[in-house]
């Protein structure tokens, strides 16, 4: 499936964007351990969080939706029942890395696999970390999916300092930690997003935290009941950053983006963009499991910014969006210890290195970041064909990098888009955009 974006003007309304990609695996992770029916509204229906909700189908948990409102019944922390079949996760690096934490204490053996993108990606920093708790995992050659987990006695607790700056790694071990003998402890000196630590104190699950000299430090005990909770599931700031940056980039653009997280370990974007001169007001702010509020943008003359290497982690799904502002800002924009990028669904800096050249914006690519020569207020892009590697987040950056164009765009491979935001051409629509897909 491919998009045709025309040229874009004055982009107007009020819109909602799908609930929380990260908080909607977490949900269902947590309601299906939990001794109990949880109720949750908001879920994210795309298909990475589809996949987790089939995985704990297949593993014996009810999960009903019944209008968008999802009832899952959990069976406790010893209630998963052993698979027939292998466990399919799609797209989701979330979902495997969360779900291996738990895997790794049941008593059946596990085979987890993913689609060709999910197969290329790193496991070793998940498999490292568990496999010093006393799991039994043994990933295919070069550490990667499929992946095997048998099943082990115990686990035991570790106190871990995390190499990469990675919330899923930090979740992993957080969720085998449910199930380990002794005090979990982790230390994290990047700040990276803190959905599980809120969705712990959300399910009465005790843990500590505190932080001293920047680095975050989280400890946790075995627990032997999680009792279930009601949540509803706010909008989520990744979805929403394509709108934001759709509206400062299109002359004469006025949105309302309602009901966004803004969790402040998710809003890098936020900060950089302001900081860039982005016209932003958060108004009716309030709270629903996290911070929320409703984002008003208005077009924007930016200008360029040495991005603080500090933001990265807490913006790294929305890079690929910044990317498409800074090379329409004024001057110089540097990205520098984003190499983490390089092991997202694609490579991103890569995929939009490339999509950056045929637009026709100049840029010097690092191995860790790059550095964008922006066209400034009134530059377009080329109209161009701009494959976005079967990535959702590069589908949808390059689509509203469109906006700009001097006529039309053509993006290829956009069906990924489905596994984070499945009605994304309704939202384009309603606002007046331009697009239309095509196979
Ligand atoms: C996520 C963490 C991030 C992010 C991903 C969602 C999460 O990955 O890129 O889309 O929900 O924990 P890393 O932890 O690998 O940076």
């Amino acid at each position: 499936m491919n998009f045709l974006i025309k040229k874009g003007q004055g982009l107007k309304g009020e819109v909602t964007v799908p609930g929380d990609k990260s908080i909607s695996h977490r949900s269902v992770i947590l309601s299906s351990l939990a001794e109990g029916t949880s109720m949750i509204t908001g879920l994210l229906e795309g298909e990475d969080c589809l996949a987790t909700i089939e995985i704990f189908r297949e593993m014996g948990i009810n999960i009903h939706s019944d209008n968008g409102i999802y009832s899952i019944e959990g069976r406790g922390l010893r209630g998963l029942e052993s698979p027939t079949k292998n466990l399919d996760f799609g797209n989701s690096g979330t979902s495997v890395r969360l779900c291996s934490g738990i895997l790794s204490a049941q008593s059946f053996q596990t085979t987890l696999i993913g689609d060709k993108s999910l197969s290329s990606r790193p496991m070793q920093r998940i498999v490292e970390p568990l496999s010093a708790m006393g799991a039994n995992i043994s990933p295919t050659e070069g550490e990667r999916l499929p992946m095997e987990i048998y099943p082990v006695d115990k686990l035991h607790s570790i106190k871990y300092s995390l190499p990469v700056a990675s919330a899923q790694v930090k979740s992993c071990i957080m969720l085998a930690g449910l199930f380990a003998e002794g005090k979990t402890e982790i230390e994290e000196s990047a700040v990276t997003r803190n959905h599980t630590e809120n969705m712990f104190q959300e399910f009465n699950i005790p843990i500590e935290i505190n932080h001293s000299n920047n680095v975050k430090n989280i400890a946790l005990q075995k627990v032997d009941l999680i009792k279930p909770t009601n949540l509803n599931i706010c909008g989520d700031f990744s979805s929403a950053a394509f709108f934001i940056v759709a509206a400062l980039i299109t002359p004469n653009s006025e949105l309302l983006i309602k009901n966004v997280g803004i969790n402040e370990t998710r809003i890098g974007l936020l900060h950089a963009l302001r900081h860039m001169g982005a016209d932003i007001e958060l108004k009716n702010q309030s709270e629903s499991i996290e911070p929320t509020a409703d984002i008003l943008v208005k077009s924007s003359n930016l200008k360029a910014i040495n991005l603080n290497t500090k933001l990265v982690a807490n913006m790294i799904d929305e890079m690929p969006v910044f990317f498409i502002a800074a090379a329409l800002s004024e001057g110089k924009t540097s990205v520098k210890d984003a190499k983490e990028l390089r092991t997202k669904e694609s490579d991103r800096l890569q995929a939009m290195a490339d999509a950056l050249k045929s637009f026709g914006v100049n840029f010097d690519l690092e191995d860790d970041g790059i550095a964008i020569y922006g066209l400034g207020s009134k530059g377009t892009f080329n109209s161009a064909d701009i494959d976005s590697y079967g990535d959702h987040r590069i589908a949808m950056a390059a689509a509203i990098g469109s906006l700009r164009s001097d006529s039309e765009v053509n993006v290829l491979d956009c069906l990924n888009v489905n596994t984070s935001y499945p009605n994304f051409l309704e939202t384009c629509k309603e606002i007046g955009i331009d697009i239309q897909d095509y196979e």
